[in-house]
């Protein structure tokens, strides 16, 4: 496999240490002695997280050579089915596009076509590293991603099988990634999209909120209903842990579930007009349910190791059956907390955990998991 490109630029900083118990020494994060190459795969996260998503990747997966490309963007071998918690988003490397307007789009265009499988439906998405200056490059990617669907829709081996993300989130088909790390030059490569870490270009899940729906928090739970796949149905009970000031609890009554909404805070007073809702005014570390419910939603602002262990109790004596959760992390040593919280709550009985960092998160990690 041929090396791509230029040579990547390398953050020299050690992750910083935090106050878990015993602490995992780990050099600084790789030196990149040479760029990606085909079969690598390209992650990007939140700007910043990259030496997170680095340092997971040391832990959980240290073979897998993992290197920081640059602010936002890590590389590595391939995970298996491992999804990384600091990931927002990655994809296989088909090669490397370079040059300037048309030049880069046919470069790009020859590397898609190279990259698809036979006969597959696919859509095209193009984006930029979420940084200052990667998101000054934001217009580039649409044209590029404009231009490489042009030349695509123009190509008789291609044209009938171009499609959109929504019509490939129906009927299946292949996501294709372009990824604009720097003027004049893209990542190509992509998987199916049932496979990819997130269907949303760059893994930017942009949720629409309504009218008067609390903005952050309820972008918040509808996007990590989105990675569930899955949401209360209505009539479903749920349990909303540090519901206060109501947002997750004001999205869950819109879908017309039952909700007890558990905060020692006041809810928006709006809130206890609606129907299908009770407050416990207490602690969730002393609420217990009367019987088991649907859903157990917790946004508590608790240390993340305690609030783990108590949503392990909810599953250990059968409390709940689907699990959505954001917890929130320390300043220092924060891979090293999302694999001790996932152990955690596996240890409880909580079973197809994924964790994310997600777009709406700031530093915090959702999660969602089933009960058996
Ligand atoms: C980030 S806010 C939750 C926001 C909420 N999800 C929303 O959408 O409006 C964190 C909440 O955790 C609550 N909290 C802190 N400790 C708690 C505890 N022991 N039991 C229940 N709630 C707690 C706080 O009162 C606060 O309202």
């Amino acid at each position: 496999m041929a090396p791509l490109g230029r040579p990547a630029k390398e953050r020299a900083q050690r992750p910083a240490e935090s106050d878990l118990p015993e602490p995992v020494r780990l050099g600084p994060p790789r030196k990149s002695d040479r760029n990606p190459i085909r079969g690598e795969w390209l992650w990007t996260t939140r700007d910043g997280s990259e030496h997170d998503l680095w340092e997971e990747l040391e832990l959980v997966a240290p073979k897998s050579n993992p290197r920081v490309l640059d602010r936002a963007l890590v590389v590595s071998h391939p995970l298996g089915d491992y999804e990384p918690t600091f990931a927002r988003q990655g994809f296989p490397i088909e090669g490397l596009a370079f040059g300037e307007g048309d030049a880069l789009a046919d470069s790009a265009a020859a590397l898609v076509v190279r990259a698809l499988p036979l006969g597959v439906r696919f859509a095209v998405q193009a984006w930029v590293p979420d940084t200052d200056d990667g998101n000054l490059g934001a217009g580039v990617a649409d044209a590029l991603e404009a231009a490489v669907c042009a030349r695509l829709s123009a190509n008789p081996a291609t044209s009938a099988r171009l499609a959109s993300t929504d019509s490939l989130r129906r009927e299946g088909g292949h996501l294709i990634q372009l990824a604009l790390d720097q003027p004049g030059r893209a990542f190509v490569g992509g998987t199916p999209l049932v496979q990819a870490h997130s269907p949303f270009p760059g893994g930017r899940a942009r949720m629409r909120v309504g009218a008067g729906k609390p903005s952050r928090a309820a972008r918040k739970v509808e996007e990590a209903l989105a990675l569930l796949g899955a949401q209360p149905s209505p009539g479903e009970s749920c349990v909303d842990l540090g519901a206060a000031p109501g947002g997750w609890s004001w999205v869950l009554l819109e879908k017309r579930a039952r909700v007890i909404a558990v905060d020692p805070a006041k809810l928006r007073p709006d809130l206890y007009e609606r129907r299908g809702l009770r407050h416990v005014q207490e602690s969730a570390f002393t609420f217990e349910p009367d019987e088991t419910v649907d859903w157990l939603f917790c946004d508590m602002a608790w240390r993340p190791l305690e609030a783990a262990a108590l949503l392990a109790k909810w599953a250990r004596r059968h409390w709940a059956r689907m699990l959505v959760a954001n917890l929130k992390l320390p300043m220092k040593r924060k891979a090293e907390m999302v694999i001790r919280l996932r152990e955690v709550l596996a240890e409880g009985g909580w079973t197809r955990i994924r964790m994310r960092q997600l777009y709406h998160d700031r530093d915090e990690i959702t999660v969602v998991a089933a009960r058996g």
